[in-house]
């Protein structure tokens, strides 16, 4: 199997809000908001009761959508082993989000039952998957769930982590910092890395606590995510900072390109920068950076 990772194209995933598929206020508001990304939700803020009224809701929602407003649109679903996971693919086929998110994938298979499906409805240039991690078996499997990304299309882009449903089943303590689940966030960044594949980290709950949610943007993103999952519009503009681009590191970027372009470096796979080493591979680096801050200007300019 081809091991090289296989970088799909640069997307802005900053900001991923969670929006409950029954809450027709905040339907309604997501679509004027600055987030990268929408994830409509049908599975664990949706009651059993109301499954199939948040469905339908969706399925309008969708008809009056403005899909070229940059924002990405993901819906969630029911896990498949219940009643509502093919109901929802059904859905999700009159949709056509960019992107599925599975949730509480703990195997391979679950992600390749969902590439099958859709093939199967003749749908195989149809939506993108995203993956919850989230259950103890989903870290156990992480290399095999990611490995998913390469085969039957490459269907999968994206991790999600989810910390609300580990924490339950495991038992770690939600406490600040996270000492305890970084090991575990950092093999979920990293299994994603190797296979190509985005990776966004799980939601804060205290959507009043500015301060402990700045300071855990700023971790995730130390840590190498691209972006976290929200569940309240208080939370992007913090998001949006913390995985944005800064004057500061757009700058430093362009001077590493520069230095690689210069005609006196010409041919050189190391130069010297203010003192400091730069290979070739910091300027890739350096590209992808400017790229982002690229899209990020672009947004500002739709918006
Ligand atoms: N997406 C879009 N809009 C949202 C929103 C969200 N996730 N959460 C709140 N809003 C809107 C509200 O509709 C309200 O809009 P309005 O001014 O037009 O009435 C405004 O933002 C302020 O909301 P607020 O009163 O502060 O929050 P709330 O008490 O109504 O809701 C939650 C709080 C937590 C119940 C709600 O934010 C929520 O459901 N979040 C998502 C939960 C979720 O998706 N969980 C699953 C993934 S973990
Ligand atoms: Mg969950």
């Amino acid at each position: 199997m081809n091991r090289t990772p296989h970088h799909h194209p640069l997307r802005l995933r900053r900001s991923v809000l969670s929006v409950p598929a029954v809450n027709a206020r905040a339907l309604a508001k997501s679509a004027l908001l600055d987030c990268d990304a929408v994830i409509f939700d049908l599975e664990d803020s949706v009651l059993p009761e109301k499954k199939a009224e948040a469905r339908a809701a969706l399925v309008e929602h969708f008809k009056t959508l403005d899909r070229s407003s940059g924002q990405e649109h993901v819906i969630r679903i029911n896990a498949l082993d219940g009643p509502d996971g093919v109901l929802d693919l059904e859905a999700v086929l009159d949709c056509m989000p960019d992107a599925v998110l599975l949730p509480k994938v703990s195997e391979p298979q679950d992600v390749l039952t969902v590439a099958d499906w859709f093939s199967e409805a003749g749908a195989d240039d149809g939506p993108r998957l995203w993956a919850m991690i989230e259950t103890a078996a989903s870290l156990l499997n992480l290399a095999a769930i990611a490995e998913t990304g390469r085969t039957r299309g490459g269907r999968l882009d994206c991790f999600v982590v989810g910390l609300n449903d580990l924490r339950k089943e495991t038992g770690i303590a939600d406490v600040p910092g996270r000492p305890f689940l970084v090991p575990l966030l950092l093999q979920v960044v990293v299994a994603a890395r190797a296979c190509g594949l985005d990776v966004i980290d799980s939601v804060f709950n205290d959507f009043s606590d500015d301060e402990n949610f700045g300071a855990e943007c700023r971790q995730g993103r130390q840590m190498g995510f691209d972006g976290k999952m929200l569940i309240h519009p208080a939370q992007i503009a913090a998001a949006n900072e913390a995985y944005g681009v800064t004057e500061a590191e757009a700058a430093e970027a362009l001077a590493i390109v520069s230095a690689f372009a210069a005609p006196d470096n010409a041919g050189k796979a190391v130069v010297s920068l203010a003192g400091r080493m730069v290979e070739k591979l910091h300027a890739d680096q350096a590209g992808r950076i400017l790229a982002k801050a690229d899209l990020i200007n672009d947004r500002k300019k739709k918006a």
